[in-house]
C-alpha cells in the first residue's frame, strides 16, 4: 500500500495569481485542481529520471577567462521528503539570470548586458546524502516589466524531479538579507511567514573565496516547500 501523505498546508503555497503580474495567470490553473491518483504504468515507468536526462557538474561560474561576472558561491542544495529523510539519487535542475539581471532568453527585454562566459542552467544528481552541489555567480535583481517599479529579489529557480516524469517540483531559492525579498509578490504569495522562509537560503561559513549557502527542498507533505512559477 502507498504511504498516505499529509496533503501540503495551502497557506505553506503560493495562492495563485498575483495581482500585477499579468505573467503568473498564464502560469497558474484557472480551476481548482482535480485530485486524480497516479496509475500504475505512471508510477512504474519510464525508467529513472536520471537515466533519461543526462546531468552535468553543477559549475554555472567558469574558470579563469571563461569565468563568468560576479561574486561566486557555492550552493548545498539538500533534498528531503516529508520526514526529513534524504532523498538520494534526485535530478535537480537550476537556472538563474547573470549578475546583471538578464537571463539568456530570447523574451527577457531587460537593458543589461549578456554575459559570454555565463550560461545559466545545469542540471545535478543529489548524491548519497540527498546532497546536489552548484557552483554559480550570485544572480542580480531585475525589473518585471509593465510592474511600473516591482524588482525581483535575486534568485534560483529551480526544478526537482521525482521518481517519475510526473512528479516535478519547479520552485524559486531566495537570499538571505535582500531587502527586495519583503516586497517581492512572488515570495510574498506565500501567507505563512514560516514556509516563506524556507525558500529562503542560509549562509553558512566558508574559508574560500567563494560565499556558502545551505538551502534544503522538501518534496512533499505538509511543510514541502511551495512551488513557485
Ligand atoms: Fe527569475
Amino acid at each position: 500500500m502507498p504511504t498516505l501523505i499529509e496533503r501540503r498546508d495551502p497557506l505553506t503555497q503560493a495562492q495563485g495569481v498575483e495581482r500585477g503580474y499579468a505573467q503568473t495567470a498564464r502560469r497558474w490553473p484557472a480551476q481548482p485542481l482535480a485530485r486524480r491518483p497516479h496509475t500504475a504504468a505512471e508510477l512504474s515507468g519510464p525508467p529513472p529520471v536520471a537515466r533519461l536526462l543526462p546531468v552535468q557538474e553543477g559549475d554555472l561560474a567558469g574558470h579563469g577567462a571563461r569565468r563568468a561576472i560576479g561574486q561566486l558561491i557555492r550552493l548545498r542544495v539538500r533534498v528531503v521528503d516529508e520526514d526529513g529523510a534524504p532523498l538520494p539519487g534526485t535530478v535537480l535542475e537550476a537556472w538563474h539570470c547573470n549578475a546583471a539581471g538578464k537571463y539568456i532568453h530570447p523574451n527577457d527585454s531587460h537593458d543589461a548586458p549578456v554575459d559570454p562566459n555565463f550560461y545559466g542552467a545545469a542540471r545535478m544528481l543529489a548524491g548519497d546524502d540527498g546532497v546536489a552541489e552548484l557552483r554559480t555567480i550570485k544572480p542580480g535583481a531585475y525589473p518585471v516589466p509593465d510592474t511600473h517599479g516591482w524588482w525581483r529579489p535575486p534568485h534560483i529557480h529551480f526544478s526537482v524531479w521525482g521518481r517519475v516524469w510526473l512528479s516535478r517540483l519547479v520552485t524559486q531559492m531566495f537570499f538571505p538579507g535582500e531587502p527586495l525579498n519583503e516586497a517581492d509578490a512572488i515570495l510574498n504569495a506565500i501567507r505563512d511567514p514560516g514556509a516563506r522562509g524556507r525558500c529562503i537560503a542560509s549562509l553558512a561559513p566558508s574559508a574560500t573565496s567563494e560565499m556558502l549557502f545551505d538551502y534544503q527542498v522538501v518534496v512533499r507533505g505538509r511543510a514541502g516547500t511551495p512551488g513557485l512559477p
